[in-house]
């Protein structure tokens, strides 16, 4: 993590106002949408949204889970995201501040959903998130986020190195198998902007943490990122990123 979670909560708050005016660019729309059709929740679906911020993965959810629970650091951002929940009459989201290694949630969870926030932790940090949202037995965890299907353009940037840390798909893929996750899915929106969706099978009774159980202590292999089947169908792979300020990976860092 570049930043402290403090430092993250300060400038997303500071930001929140405005947030949901910005998120215009191609890439970041298509994720949103990406992650909302793979996440397909059911009427008893209890869905968890982790750096949920505004709440626009949340929100659109809700009208067709059971129940969804957004959690995020900032607090102005989750204030946001309530109006919106209070604006819109939608009365089965909770928002509440929570963390992705410490959610702050411990009731049951059909599917975790997360859009463009993981890359704010370290890879060690992102495997530790993924171990715990593991932990809440989902059986779909559906990540849309800033991360690299090859060598990242420079002249390019989808992030921002001040205060983002985006993985490489295949570190992704392997925090994900060694969890116990099967990837069913992974869409390229963009060479630095995807959508892993990652899915557990049988009764979460019967699973186990393949983790332990294996003894597994998977190291990044893949680091080109492109050992996956990738579907590039969820966007625009050319599209220009260039306008970093507008792509919601918060690359606007002129407020640090
Ligand atoms: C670019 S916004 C994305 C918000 C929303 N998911 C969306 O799709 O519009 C990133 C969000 O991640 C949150 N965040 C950053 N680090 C976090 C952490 N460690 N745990 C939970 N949320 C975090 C920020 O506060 C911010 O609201």
């Amino acid at each position: 993590m570049k930043k402290t979670i403090d430092e993250h909560a300060e400038r997303f708050s500071e930001l929140a106002s405005s947030y949901d005016d910005e998120q215009d660019s191609r890439e970041y729309l298509a994720c949103a949408d990406l992650v909302v059709e793979h996440a397909a929740p059911g009427p008893e679906d209890v869905v968890l949204d982790l750096g949920t911020g505004t709440g626009a993965i949340a929100l659109a959810l809700a009208s067709t889970a059971e129940r969804v629970i957004g959690r995020d650091i900032s607090g102005g951002m989750l204030d946001e995201a309530r109006s919106k929940a209070e604006a819109g009459g939608i009365e089965n989201v909770e928002f509440g501040e929570g963390s992705f290694r410490e959610p702050n949630y411990d009731g049951p969870v059909n599917i975790v959903t997360s859009n463009f926030a993981m890359h704010h932790l370290s890879d060690d940090e992102k495997r530790e998130a993924i171990a715990v949202i593991a932990d809440l037995n989902p059986r779909r965890f559906v990540l849309g986020d800033v991360m690299f299907f090859g060598a990242p353009d420079p002249d390019e940037p989808f992030y921002s190195p001040e205060v983002d840390d985006p993985a490489t798909v295949g570190t992704l893929v392997d925090a994900l198998t060694d969890e116990g996750f099967a990837l069913t899915a992974v869409e390229r929106v963009h060479d630095q902007v995807g959508v892993l969706v990652a899915e557990r099978f049988g009764d979460a009774s019967e699973r186990v943490d393949v983790a332990t159980e294996t003894g597994s202590d998977a190291t990044d292999a893949d680091t080109n990122g492109n050992g996956t089947d990738t579907d590039s169908n969820g966007g625009d792979t050319d599209a220009n990123s260039t306008d970093t300020d507008s792509n919601g990976s918060d690359t606007d860092a002129s407020e640090e």
